[in-house]
């Protein structure tokens, strides 16, 4: 079926999503911290134009968000995942899978070159995520190996690899 034909569609967040996507964002998940973390970094350094998109329903409610910012592997250019929030009763609906295919488009439409995301390791691959491990890309904490996972858009170049850095709104 396709996004129309559901109800909805995904489109580039606009600034009078603003307040949608930070709803949206508390709704999905347990405390308003990653509600609060995308509001953050908006106003940092790491937010890139075009990287912030939403799933909007035909009567013009926000759904769905996925969000792609600047990070560094080693010090050269990369991307990060997160969050990714659909709100609970449109869940399950390809709601997510659709935002996050579009966000990641456009990151491979700005040349760039690997994304990396700390997430479900059941959900990602279907994106074409694999084990950060195998590309010698790790965090400066402990995570499971199977939850840091990465995505080559851009195969030109060998990736980036060594330890990810993260936008400083994200404290770690
Ligand atoms: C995770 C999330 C973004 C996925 O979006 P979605 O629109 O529900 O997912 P889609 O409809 O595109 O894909 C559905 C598939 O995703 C997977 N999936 C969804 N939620 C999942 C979860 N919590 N854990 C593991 N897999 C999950 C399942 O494989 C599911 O398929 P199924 O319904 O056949 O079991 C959404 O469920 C959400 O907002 N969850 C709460 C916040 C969160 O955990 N964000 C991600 C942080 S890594």
């Amino acid at each position: 079926m396709t996004e129309q034909a559901r109800g909805w569609t995904v489109r580039p967040e606009t600034e009078a999503d603003r307040a949608a996507v930070h709803r949206v964002v508390a709704a999905a998940f347990p405390t308003p911290a990653e509600a609060d973390l995308v509001d953050a970094l908006r106003t940092d350094p790491a937010w890139l134009p075009g990287l912030s998109w939403v799933a909007e329903t035909s009567g013009g409610e926000v759904i769905g968000h996925a969000l792609i910012t600047r990070c560094t592997i080693d010090g050269a250019d990369a991307l990060a995942l997160a969050p990714v929030s659909v709100l609970p009763e449109h869940q399950r609906t390809g709601v997510g899978g659709a935002v996050i295919e579009a966000a990641l488009q456009a990151a491979r439409e700005r040349g760039e070159a690997l994304v990396t995301v700390l997430g479900h390791p059941e959900y990602y691959p279907r994106f074409g995520f694999v084990r950060a491990s195998t590309l010698g890309v790790k965090v400066p904490f402990e995570v499971p190996d199977e939850a840091l996972m990465v995505l080559v858009l851009d195969d030109s170049e060998p990736p980036p690899s060594g330890t990810i850095r993260y936008a400083a709104p994200f404290g770690v």
